[in-house]
Parts: structure tokens; sequence; C-alpha cells
């Protein structure tokens, strides 16, 4: 099955864009971080436990995401479709389990980056329940510490691209078509 993996810093814009690619290229856009907060509005254990995680920037422990993506990707629309995954995989334990799931092949893993001076004052400007000050300095903390090395991990594996998330949301989506199609197997 085809898939796409969106990486960046929080705020660099890989929600507005996965939803725009995922349109255009028929892939289903999985968003961690969405099935979070709509588990968290139902009102699910799960949720309310990752709602503190959340609002505090930390990271939903490696073996509760591993299973909630697991469980999503057997759906026959990814099946049919492929996946754009957004928020996953966050850590070198999540893309290990992710390449070692059954049937999944990962074409390419697009880095979208933007300063953290640009990301802050996006997260500031949206204002989710997890945009304080507090929240966004842990959530890049964690992005340094935890996300960043993925970025060499998907380079050894040959399928790394890096796009400029600076621009107009039209100007990024198009870098990104670009490099989708010249660089998706
Ligand atoms: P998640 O929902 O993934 O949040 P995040 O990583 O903080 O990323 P964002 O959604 O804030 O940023 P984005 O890149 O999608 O940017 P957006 O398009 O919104 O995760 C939330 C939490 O869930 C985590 O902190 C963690 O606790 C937990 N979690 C999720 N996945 C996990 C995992 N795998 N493991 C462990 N825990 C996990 O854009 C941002 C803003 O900028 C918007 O207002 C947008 O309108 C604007 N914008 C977009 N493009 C542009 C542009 N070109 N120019 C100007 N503004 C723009
Ligand atoms: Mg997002």
């Amino acid at each position: 099955m085809r898939g796409l993996i969106i990486l960046g810093r929080q705020g660099s814009g890989k929600g507005t864009q996965a939803e725009r690619i995922a349109e255009r290229f028929g892939v289903v856009h999985i968003s961690t971080g969405d099935m979070l907060r709509a588990a968290t509005a139902e009102g699910t254990e799960m949720g309310l436990r990752a709602k503190a995680i959340m609002d505090a920037g930390d990271l939903v422990p490696d073996d509760v995401m591993i299973a909630i993506v697991e469980e999503r990707l057997q759906k026959p629309d990814v099946q049919a479709g492929g996946f754009l995954l957004d928020g996953f995989p966050r850590t070198v334990g999540q893309a290990e389990a992710l390449a070692a799931f059954d049937g999944v092949d990962l074409d390419l893993a697009i880095n979208l980056d933007v300063p953290v001076e640009e990301v802050t004052a996006r997260m500031l400007a949206r204002g989710r329940d997890d945009d304080t000050p507090e929240g966004i300095a842990r959530r890049l903390e964690l992005y340094e510490a935890e996300t960043a090395p993925l970025l060499a991990w998907f380079e050894e594996r040959g399928i790394l691209v890096v796009v400029d998330g600076i621009g107009t949301e039209d100007h990024v989506f198009d870098r990104l078509t670009a490099v989708i199609v010249v660089g998706a197997k």
C-alpha cells in the first residue's frame, strides 16, 4: 500500500497541507493529533488521559500510539488508497514499529521545514488548547529531542525529502505536489 509521511515542527502546516495532498492524490490523511482530540471529545478513557498529556505538550506513550495507528492502517479505505501520516511517527521507536507493520511500504517522508520563530508565531495565532506559551515550548523541546532524529533515520533509508514550508499555503502546496509526483514510487 502506498505510504507517505509528513514530518515537521509543530505548527509547520502539516495538517493544513496534508488535507490538500489527500484530496489531490487520493491517499487517506491520518493525523494522530486529530484522532486523539476526537477521542477526547468523545470522552473515552484513553481520550481523557491523552488530553492531559497533550495540554502539557508531552508525548502519548509509544505503545498506545503504535496500537492506534496499526489498527487504523488496517481499515479498507487505507488498504485501497494508501495513507499520508501526519504526526506519526514522532519517535524512532514509532518509526521502527511502522516499518515493521505487515504490508506497509514507506515511499516518501517529507520534512516540511519551518523555523522555530515562525512556527511559534503560527501556533500563538491559532490558539488551540495546547497552544499556550508553555505547551509550545515543551512540544518544540520534544521535537528536537525525539522527532528530529527521525530525519536521519528516513534519510538513511533513502526516502527523505525536505520542502520549504515558508510562503503562502498555495506555494507550499505546489512544492509538495512536485516532490510527491517525482519521489513516490
Ligand atoms: P498534533 O495535533 O500532531 O500537533 P503538533 O505536532 O503540535 O502539530 P500541529 O498540529 O500544531 O501543527 P501542524 O504542522 O499540523 O500545523 P497546522 O497545519 O495546524 O499533536 C498534538 C499532541 O498529540 C502532541 O503534542 C502529543 O501530545 C500528541 N500526539 C500526537 N501524535 C503523537 C504521537 N505520534 N506520539 C505521541 N504523542 C502524539 O498549521 C499551524 C497554523 O499555521 C494554523 O493556524 C495554520 O492555519 C497556519 N498555517 C499553515 N500553513 C501556513 C502558511 N503557509 N503560512 C502561514 N500560516 C500557515
Ligand atoms: Mg496538525
